[in-house]
């Protein structure tokens, strides 16, 4: 196996945890390179559920290195939550096969803070983040302010960094929220407390993965979020603050384009999204409750129910161009088993104008209309399925026209959470 890179293809949620947890079992590697805590990547093995935020999926398989590379946005306090409950659950989590990057930026108390405090003040035009402190983080990154892992092992440069950063954040609490400021001492003494429980994780993450390289061991890059919540492809504004393009697992790593070999693109066989923003194929409220229910979609990390809505194929092709993206991964066919008639947009209708490509202006974009192709369901159900030739009819049929449709082969198609509930399609016998 090459170097893959898996990237969600529409909101977010599309079920990567899950195609992750099955293509590690090939890799030597597996690596976050954006996003934090605001993911939730679930993975279902015999019945017992287990949702990763900053740890990549690959955590559940033994005898593979899990890799939080310098892209990510570093909870230290989720890290640490997540490591606990790992070990909860009988999952090893040392130093051997975790390794995080010291060039990663940290989150703190007052990126948490600012991002409630900037969103209750949008009122109307709020982006409905998942509060994690994701976009003040990277803000600060971008701003030259920020403060990474390597800052947090030296006290010295953690003082420094932190006395200028807290000035500045509690300057505005006071004068523009009207809010309460943070303590330098409090955060000071527990950040000092969580690089003491982390140390043992650090390392140069983008020495050991071009040593890997080199060594010709298999990288699976584990994409957070969707394309459409990419900072620069994305319904922007109404998006998250970092690259989730295959782009971004280079810039979040440190590993030239030339390595990845692949890009792998999951998208779910209807749309889902969470949070404020376009999305012009949402269902009517009549089927959102049927979907939501039998999709069980409500967010791994915030518990919000998602917004439900048909295939859109422009998204997709979208996603498709934007990331090179090689092959799909279909997930959550089987909650379309019980849907009379399934609906694949094809094209926007915007204005007296057709648009078959995806229009970058979101005033644009809230005024388009699916243009839908209708096709009939297949009423039985598929969750036991193993081989493409045994889906029903009309399964194969919505399939072979996603396929079409996007130009791109369709290689694995799930039809249940559990690891084995996955069809390999034109997999060689
Ligand atoms: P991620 O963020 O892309 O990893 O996706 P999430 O974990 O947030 O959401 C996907 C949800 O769908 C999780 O609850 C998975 O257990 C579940 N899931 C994944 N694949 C399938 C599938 O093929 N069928 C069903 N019914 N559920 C699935
Ligand atoms: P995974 O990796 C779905 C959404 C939020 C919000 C927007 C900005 O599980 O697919 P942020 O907190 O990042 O500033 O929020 O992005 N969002 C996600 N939606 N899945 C995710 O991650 C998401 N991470 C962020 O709901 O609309
Ligand atoms: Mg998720």
């Amino acid at each position: 196996m090459p170097n893959i890179v898996v990237v969600g293809a529409q909101w977010g949620d599309e079920g990567k945890g899950k195609i992750i947890d099955i293509l590690a079992s090939d890799a030597n590697y597996i690596v976050r390179y954006q996003g934090g805590s605001n993911a939730g990547h679930t993975v279902v093995l015999k019945g017992k559920e287990f949702i990763l935020h900053l740890i990549p999926s690959g955590i559940l398989h033994r005898g593979k290195v899990c890799i939080i590379g310098n892209g990510v946005a570093f909870d230290p306090m989720a890290f640490l939550e997540e490591v606990e409950t790992l070990k909860s659950k009988g999952i090893d989590v040392t130093k051997r096969n975790l390794v995080l990057s010291e060039k990663a930026h940290v989150i703190f108390p007052y990126h948490k803070k600012l991002d409630s405090l900037r969103e209750a003040k949008k009122g109307t035009t709020t982006i409905g983040t998942t509060k994690r402190g994701i976009g003040p983080c990277y803000a600060d990154k971008v701003s030259r302010c920020g403060i990474r892992v390597l800052d947090l092992m030296d006290s010295k440069n953690l003082r420094e960094k932190l006395k200028f950063n807290i000035k500045e954040k509690n300057t505005l609490f006071k004068y523009l929220y009207n809010s309460d400021g943070v303590s330098f001492d409090e955060i000071y003494a527990q950040y000092r407390d969580y690089a003491n429980q982390i140390r043992p994780f650090v390392g140069n993450t983008t020495i050991i993965l071009n040593e890997a390289i080199k060594k010709n061991k298999r990288i699976l890059f584990e994409g957070a979020q969707g394309t459409l919540l990419d900072i620069d492809h994305g319904t922007y504004p109404f998006v998250t603050s970092s690259s989730a393009t295959s782009g971004g697992a280079c810039i979040g790593t440190g590993i030239g384009p030339t390595h990845i070999d692949k890009v792998i693109g999951v998208v779910k066989a209807y749309t889902t999204r969470v949070g404020e923003g376009p999305f012009p194929t949402e269902f009517p409220s009549d089927l959102i409750n049927k979907i939501r229910n039998r999709g069980k979609e409500f967010g791994a990390t915030t518990g919000r129910p998602r917004r439900c809505g048909w295939f859109d194929s422009i998204v997709v092709k979208h996603s498709v161009l934007v990331n090179a993206i090689d092959e799909i991964a279909v997930t959550k066919l089987d909650v379309l088993d019980q849907m009379p008639k399934i609906n694949i947009c094809v094209g926007y209708k915007y204005r007296n104008k057709v648009y078959k490509f995806f229009p970058p202006d979101i005033n644009v974009l809230n005024e388009c209309r699916p243009i839908y192709q209708a096709h009939p369901g297949w009423l039985k159900d598929t969750n036991q399925i193993k081989k493409f030739e045994d889906l029903p009819y009309n399964a194969k049929r919505y399939l072979n026209t996603l396929k079409k449709l996007l130009g791109v082969k369709i290689t694995i198609i799930s039809v249940g959470s559990e690891r084995g509930q996955i069809i390999r399609w034109g997999a060689k016998k």
